[in-house]
């Protein structure tokens, strides 16, 4: 995928399709759309966001699933968390964290140094499914309890980060900055091959 790129048309959760027709016309008065520096990384959340849906129902769909589909399922989400959510908190550790770190005020104890313990314990996660999968008994129940509790961890960290570290990249740097500085040389790729 791009990063950096903005894509979207959102079909959901727009406007009534009746706004503007009769007299009162919140058309007029809805608010400008405000471009952030930040959208084209935002955009790549999103993506990753569909993977995690994806995910969930292949983890979901474990425990009814014949011994070696649920090892295939597994390993497959064993892939996605590897190839996709590792790099990914490996290259903001890497790029996007020291540039939060430096806007946000030089100090001993980073800004972000909450969000990266949590990439720890995300990794740490990744780790046990991992091993888990591997086996040659595995523990479907197990693997269907601690894959959706990664997840929602992963998704609460999405948000903690657009809430939280996004705006102060908004606020302290141009969207050329930010793709200077943040998306150039383009980071690898956080997204497998094909999808
Ligand atoms: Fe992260
Ligand atoms: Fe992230």
């Amino acid at each position: 995928m791009q990063v950096g790129r903005s894509n979207a048309t959102r079909k959901k959760g727009g406007p009534p399709a009746t706004w503007g027709r009769g007299k009162l016309t919140p058309r007029a008065s809805r608010a400008p759309v405000v471009q952030r520096s930040s959208d084209g990384f935002r955009n790549e959340h999103s993506e990753m966001r569909k993977e995690i849906a994806r995910v969930a129902m292949e983890i979901a769909s474990i425990p009814a699933a014949s011994p070696l589909e649920q090892q295939r399922k597994m390993a497959q989400v064993v892939r996605f968390l590897c190839e996709t959510i590792v790099p990914h908190s490996d290259w903001e550790e890497k790029v996007l964290y020291p540039a939060v770190d430096r806007l946000a005020g030089e100090h001993p104890y980073p800004f972000t140094s909450s969000m990266r313990y949590e990439h720890f314990i995300i990794g740490r996660s990744i780790d046990e499914l991992s091993r888990e999968a591997s086996k040659i008994e595995q523990n479907a129940a197990g693997f269907l309890s601690q894959g959706n509790q990664l997840l929602g961890l992963i998704l609460a960290h999405f948000e903690e980060e657009e809430a939280v570290l996004l705006p102060i990249l908004d606020e302290g740097m141009s969207q050329e900055e930010f793709e200077r500085e943040i998306l150039s040389p383009p980071p690898e790729p956080h997204l497998p091959k094909g999808s």
